[in-house]
């Protein structure tokens, strides 16, 4: 099967936690289309420890522009010294609000800090970074593209995970609130919503993802019968920044190997 060759050249690209995982392939996948990439993460280094070369570093070995600017997400201001630093590359394009935080305990045991952790990083930081990117677009006259990883669980509970689902739940609100009110500016704004796919989200979970995910342990397992790898997931943010997806706006695209068809 073929795949699809996008052109990026003369664009900025924000990945916010480009550092690892979803995140990191898609900051390589962008760059390798042409594009200038910000990696604002909390991190330099992958945390996968196979992978030892920061995003940044392995984009510019390639002859690609990139760069890394500690960010913490949960943070606006640091958002917005974030969105003030690609003015430098020419003003954000495409703006990918991807860091997220798991936390896997039951409804029962969860800490009001760990509510608090898990809403602030995926939900503060994803409403911010669009309020940041939407401002600093408008303020440009620019119709960019804002994306947001969301996920399997914004739309389908599992158990021990209500802390985080409920906070994928709200990333498909933010993306779909947004598309609405930006849609007058031309700017995009869209969800992708990975399944199962094997980083180390999880501590140690590349090893056992692509297990787990052909076996019961799941309510259902996953159709396509393996886990998802970053590869198979970057494509959809590639289409959805790019023209191709021109009269896209407020979609949740699932990329999860079947999980949501049953
Ligand atoms: P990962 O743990 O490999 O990467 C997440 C990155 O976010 C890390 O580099 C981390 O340092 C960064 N990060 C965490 N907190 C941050 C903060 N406060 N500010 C800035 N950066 C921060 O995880 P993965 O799997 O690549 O996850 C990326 C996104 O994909 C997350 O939003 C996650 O919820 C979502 N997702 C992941 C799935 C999976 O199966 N791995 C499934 C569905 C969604």
């Amino acid at each position: 099967m073929g795949s699809t060759a996008y052109n990026y050249s003369g664009e900025t690209v924000i990945v916010t936690g480009g550092s690892s995982g979803i995140g990191r392939e898609i900051a390589l996948r962008f760059a390798e289309a042409g594009a200038t990439v910000l990696n604002a993460d909390v991190r330099e280094d992958p945390k996968n420890t196979n992978e030892t070369e920061p995003t940044h570093e392995l984009i510019e070995a390639a002859g690609g522009t990139a760069t890394y600017v500690e960010t913490d997400v949960t943070e606006p201001a640091q958002i917005a010294s974030l969105i003030g630093e690609a003015r430098e590359y020419g003003g954000v394009d495409v703006m990918i609000n991807n860091a997220g935080l798991y936390i896997g305990k039951s409804l029962r045991e969860v800490s009001p800090e760990e509510f608090d952790r898990i809403h602030a990083v995926n939900v503060r930081g994803v409403f911010f970074g669009c309020q940041a990117a939407a401002n600093d677009m408008i303020e440009r006259d620019h119709s960019g593209v804002i994306l947001n990883t969301a996920s399997i669980s914004s739309t389908h509970a599992q158990f021990d995970q209500v802390q985080y689902d409920s906070t994928k739940g709200a990333i498909r609100m933010v993306t779909r609130g947004a598309a609405l009110e930006l849609a007058e500016h031309g700017i995009r704004v869209n969800g992708v919503a990975p399944g199962q796919i094997a980083t180390e989200f999880l501590e140690g979970w590349t090893e056992t993802a692509q297990r787990e995910a052909q076996e019961e342990k799941f309510l259902k397992p996953v159709p396509l019968r393996r886990a998802g790898r970053p590869a198979d997931v970057a494509g959809a943010y590639l289409y959805l920044a790019s023209d191709d997806a021109s009269y896209v706006t407020g979609e949740l695209l699932h990329v999860d190997g079947g999980w949501q068809i049953c």
